[in-house]
């Protein structure tokens, strides 16, 4: 009796050592170890909801809207992942009337706010219009319109500051691949065209290889993989923390029998759909299996 009491309060000493030791531990070493970035960067991670986006390009008239019907009908019966269709910018108003709870965007933006630009639209007009999001710099405009990473910069910039998430799209061409210069093309196009600030609130960045755009042929899953890992890590240089909860999407030539591979690989956040986002029959099924990764 006598022996337990010197023992007793060495003990509970001691245990509450440990237990503070352990506490420090938990609030101190985890930062140091520099685990602090890690944990936020899977917390984020496994935060970031898949976007399914469609891009019509230069196709579909007010009669392809019936289209949408469909594809509003499976966003709701998914909630767990985020549904947008880019129309033609003539039907981004009629889009938005005919299907309220579908998100409609843009496939592109002037940098200026306003001004003579015969022929563009600007970023206040298509907020004005119902967009909620904005592609900017898809290769075909960097192809056919000559645009260039500060061009793409500088109309992410306008998105965010009439309120639109701007979806900036990056990718090789089959050229660059077989050349082995992909991964350093699409890097710098990242540098280039991200802006400085952006935040995941804002920012959406497709990866899109210049060869898989409508041509049936996708990358291999490690191809995309080592890439979207790649563009993460750009944009931590870029950006820093706030990279980890930007949706890096998937494009070209993803489709119902695809999708959930390519949905499935690390660091695929969504898909940039073109030609199968023209139909319900061909969309839905994309959704449906970014919901069953969700
Ligand atoms: P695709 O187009 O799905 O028809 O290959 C993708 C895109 O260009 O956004």
């Amino acid at each position: 009796m006598r022996k337990e009491d010197p023992i007793s309060p060495c003990f509970t000493d001691v245990l509450a050592l440990l237990q503070a030791l352990s506490r420090d531990w938990q609030m101190k070493m985890v930062p140091l170890s520099g685990g602090a970035d890690t944990y936020k960067g899977k917390y984020r991670a496994m935060a970031r909801r898949k976007l399914i986006a469609g891009n019509w390009k230069m196709n579909g008239h007010l009669d392809s809207l019936r289209e949408l019907h469909g594809i509003e009908k499976a966003a709701k019966s998914h909630p767990q992942v985020d549904v947008a269709i880019c129309p033609p910018a003539t039907l981004i108003a009629a889009a938005v009337a005919r299907v309220p709870g579908l998100a409609i965007g843009a496939q592109d933006c002037h940098s200026a706010d306003k001004g003579a630009h015969t022929g563009c639209l600007s970023a206040p007009m298509l907020r004005e219009a119902g967009a909620h999001y904005v592609i900017v710099g898809h290769s075909e405009r960097r192809a056919d319109q000559g645009e260039t990473d500060e061009d793409v910069r500088a109309k992410a910039e306008a998105a965010h500051r009439h309120g639109l998430t701007a979806i900036v799209c990056v990718g090789e061409t089959e050229e660059e691949r077989d050349a082995g210069t992909a991964e350093a093309v699409v890097t710098a196009q990242i540098a280039g065209s991200v802006p400085a600030g952006a935040t995941a609130e804002w920012l959406i960045v497709a990866y899109e290889p210049v060869w898989a755009i409508g041509t049936g042929r996708v990358p291999t899953l490690d191809d995309v993989l080592a890439m979207h890992t790649a563009i993460r890590a750009k944009l931590v240089e870029s950006i820093g923390d706030e990279a980890e909860g930007v949706r890096i999407l998937y494009g070209g030539s993803m489709n119902g029998s695809n999708a959930a591979e390519l949905l499935a690989v690390p660091n695929v956040d969504g898909g940039l759909v073109g030609g199968a986002s023209l139909s319900t029959d061909k969309f839905v099924p994309i959704i449906e299996a970014g919901a069953t990764l969700a």
